[in-house]
């Protein structure tokens, strides 16, 4: 079997991802910026996982080559989840522009740094699928979180032009987006931590976000519940992957506002 590729593989979606993948047979290439994290996940794959670790900034180009020839030294490259990604809380003129700019690096340009690492070599083959972790903020809009939710709604649309794109030169290779709505992982602690910001430095309005978030993440699902959508959706080609009804009936509403000429509706209200 190919390798696959997962960024963020030491988060709570990506490892959970890693484990599935791992299940299934697939030799992988995790990858993060976290080497701590990076371990622990080695650490707890089956022994007979065929496992290569990468740690390195998904903001960079190089560091996908460096994935790419992993996986294509593991005896081919298959699959790539680009998962990595970071929320950060603020309103939107307060939000300093290095928080806007590590939202733009990390949750879209490692998208896209990700899939043109990977579609060259898949297009070759005629045969590979490319999923992108994105969010149900791809798809609707919630206060507060202005930059995360830009940069979601970027990848959804990047993706949605490949998916068109691939049709016409290379029929055989797949993509995907998730959009998950709250998931049970750390994603709103590490983020914090990996922009060098406490709680106390958050304004008023972040840190009431902020508390909403985490309350929200942790009534979550759990991420075994988009690995599972995950590997579903790439065994049946699907490009949609919304492992939670609600974020498509979020969705649906704001269709019908936007037909109806209705203000959107507040998610956080
Ligand atoms: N948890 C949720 O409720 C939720 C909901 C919708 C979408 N998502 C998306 O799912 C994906 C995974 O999120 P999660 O909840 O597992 O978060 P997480 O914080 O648990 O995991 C994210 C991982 O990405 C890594 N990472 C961050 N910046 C990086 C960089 N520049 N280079 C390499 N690695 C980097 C982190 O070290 C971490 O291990 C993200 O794209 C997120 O936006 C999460």
């Amino acid at each position: 079997m190919d390798a696959a590729i997962v960024t963020g593989a030491g988060g709570g979606i990506g490892t959970a991802v890693a484990h599935r993948l791992a299940d299934d047979g697939w030799s992988l290439v995790v990858a993060d910026r976290d080497p701590v994290a990076l371990d622990r996940l080695v650490g707890e794959l089956p022994a007979t996982a065929v496992c290569e670790a990468v740690v390195g900034d998904v903001a960079e180009g190089d560091h996908h080559a460096v994935l790419v020839e992993a996986a294509l030294d593991l005896g081919g490259l298959g699959l790539s989840v680009l998962n990595a990604g970071v929320v950060l809380p603020g309103l939107v003129w307060e939000l300093p522009e290095t928080q806007w700019d590590l939202h733009v690096r990390v949750n879209l340009w490692g998208v896209v740094h990700g899939v043109r690492a990977a579609l060259p070599v898949m297009v070759d083959n005629g045969r590979g699928h490319v999923v992108a972790v994105a969010s149900g903020a791809g798809l609707v809009a919630a206060p507060g979180l202005s930059a995360y939710t830009a940069s979601k709604h970027a990848v959804v649309g990047l993706m949605e032009s490949t998916h068109h794109e691939l049709a016409r030169v290379a029929p055989g290779v797949g993509v995907s987006v998730v959009c998950p709505g709250n998931i049970r992982t750390p994603m709103p602690v590490t983020s914090l931590a990996a922009a060098g910001i406490e709680d106390e430095q958050l304004s008023p309005v972040a840190e009431q976000v902020a508390t909403t978030i985490r309350a929200g993440v942790d009534a979550g699902a759990e991420p075994a519940t988009v690995a599972d959508a995950i590997v579903d959706a790439v065994a049946e080609r699907r490009f949609w992957v919304l492992p939670q009804p609600e974020v498509a009936l979020g969705a649906l509403d704001r269709v019908q506002r936007i037909v109806d000429g209705r203000p959107p509706v507040d998610l956080l209200g």
